[in-house]
């Protein structure tokens, strides 16, 4: 650990190395099992004798912060409590008052719960680890040195070559592949798309219930934002209030409760769109999980005025860890976005992009996908089933033929429910917490995370918690 120790000034050497390294031990810097340098390294990049160094290094072995052996170096010994912050520290520099609105981001998912029923999350335990790991290899042996640089703001041009044909394959999104943009997830593509269009205080339009993070961020870059009502049929077109600028959907599923958005309601949104100068995002998330029924045409092949940014995640399909998405943008909007891009993060991770396109190359990804679907499909049918039979009197399931949760209504609030189900070891969503203004009671069974034999236990576990 290359440790920055500063003697400028200073007259007693030997004190002044003990306090510097203690201090980097309690204040965390330096961690349990870190090594030091060695004491004649130190003392030559010092300019002070050895032995002041080993006497330093001597004390905060005696004290308990440093351990050694001969040969194998000084380790630092953690453990000792961190003092506490300066009072002063918490009255510096504040947020925009924006920010107090934004909730906690969630913690990391690894370690999930007994039963995992939370919505929009892979079966990452069936990721195509080995493949991987052949595919990553690959690109390091071969690809080079132009791996390690800076890449293309836009995108590893090889996947967005792999990415148009796929697209215009499996979904009839027909892009070029110097319309689309690979992005880290999703959800910066929201962000990239209201930095190049929208202005603090123009309006915006979210589905309610919705999924949260993009009315948040859009929040929080001063954009006022709508929450419209969703029907059977998807977002409510006649809700959408006059002068927005920028409406957010989920056709193919959406989040949460599942539904698809019928054919006319799309040609209503587009000619709303059209009529009023506005893009529409169409986040298609998890749309590879399709188990009945034809997929409907996206917005995106339907719209022949360029207002329709389509959306996708590799984060469903393979893992949300790859913090991969890509947008495929109107071409007037292309060549802005690509800077916007550039100037937030100048490019998405390039070892990983090298191995999607790979992997989509080879055929891989399509296997995957199609491995992937016949078991998500046997989990959604074991979950129609199992709701059916343990929750038929308090829940009815929204149909939905696609994806990795299903919603199932309520006619009271499940919130409370929800969270006692996860002190039983259950996590699941309630549908309360997707609603701004809209009354939604209801569950949401995620079935990615959870493994089919897994589902009948958890929902028995349930419904003991619900009968208290
Ligand atoms: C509606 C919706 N959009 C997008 C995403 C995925 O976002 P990302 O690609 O940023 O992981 C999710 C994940 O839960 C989602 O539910």
């Amino acid at each position: 650990m290359d440790l920055h120790l500063d003697l400028s000034g200073t007259r007693g050497h030997r004190d002044e190395i003990y306090r510097q390294i203690r201090e980097a031990v309690l204040d965390g810097r330096l961690r349990d099992g870190d090594v030091l340098p060695p004491t004649r390294e130190l003392a030559h990049r010092l300019a002070v004798s050895r032995t002041t160094v080993t006497a330093a290094y001597e004390r905060l072995t005696a004290e308990g912060f440093l351990t050694g052996r001969v040969g194998a170096g000084t380790y630092v010994r953690a453990g000792a409590a961190r003092p506490a912050e300066p009072a002063g520290l918490a009255e510096g520099v504040q947020p925009r008052p924006e920010w107090t609105d934004v909730p906690a981001p969630p913690k990391a998912f690894t370690t999930p719960p007994e039963f995992d029923f939370r919505a929009g999350v892979p079966d990452v335990r069936l990721f195509p680890f080995d493949t991987w790991r052949r595919l990553t290899t690959q690109a390091l042996r071969s690809s080079r040195a132009e791996l390690m640089t800076y890449g293309e703001p836009q995108g590893d041009p090889r996947l967005r070559a792999e990415l148009a044909r796929h697209l215009a394959v499996s979904r009839n999104v027909r892009v070029r592949p110097e319309h689309l943009v690979i992005t880290v997830g999703a959800q910066q593509t929201i962000d990239l798309v209201a930095r190049v269009l929208l202005r603090p205080g123009d309006l915006a339009a979210v589905e309610d219930p919705g999924y949260p993070p993009p009315r948040l961020l859009l929040g929080t870059l001063g954009v006022r934002v709508a929450p419209v009502p969703v029907d059977d049929e998807g977002i409510v077109v006649d809700a959408i209030p006059p002068g927005t600028r920028l409406v957010h959907v989920t056709p193919s599923h959406q989040y949460p409760l599942g539904v698809a958005m019928s054919p006319s309601r799309r040609r209503a949104l587009l000619d709303w769109a059209e009529d009023n100068g506005a893009v529409v995002v169409e986040d298609d998330y998890d749309t590879e999980f399709r188990y009945s029924g034809r997929p409907l045409e996206p917005l995106h092949s339907l719209d022949s005025h360029g207002r329709v940014v389509y959306v996708g995640s590799f984060s469903k399909v393979l893992s949300p860890a790859l913090r991969l998405g890509f947008l495929a943008a109107p071409p007037a909007l292309a060549e802005a976005i690509v800077k916007a891009k550039y100037l937030a993060d100048w490019h998405s991770p390039g070892i990983e992009q090298a191995v999607v396109a790979a992997f989509i190359a080879e055929g891989g990804f399509a296997r995957h996908v199609r491995r992937m679907r016949g078991i998500y499909r046997a989990r959604h049918d074991l979950l129609v089933d199992g709701l059916r039979a343990e929750f038929g009197d308090v829940l009815d399931p929204v149909p939905a033929s696609a994806g990795l949760h299903l919603s199932a209504s309520a006619d009271r609030d499940l919130r409370g429910f929800a969270r006692a189900a996860s002190g039983a070891g259950v996590r699941l969503f309630s549908l309360g917490d997707f609603s701004v203004t809209a009354r939604r009671h209801g569950l949401l069974f995620g079935y990615g995370a959870i493994a089919a034999e897994r589902i009948g236990p958890g929902l028995a576990r349930l419904r003991r918690v619900l009968d208290g």
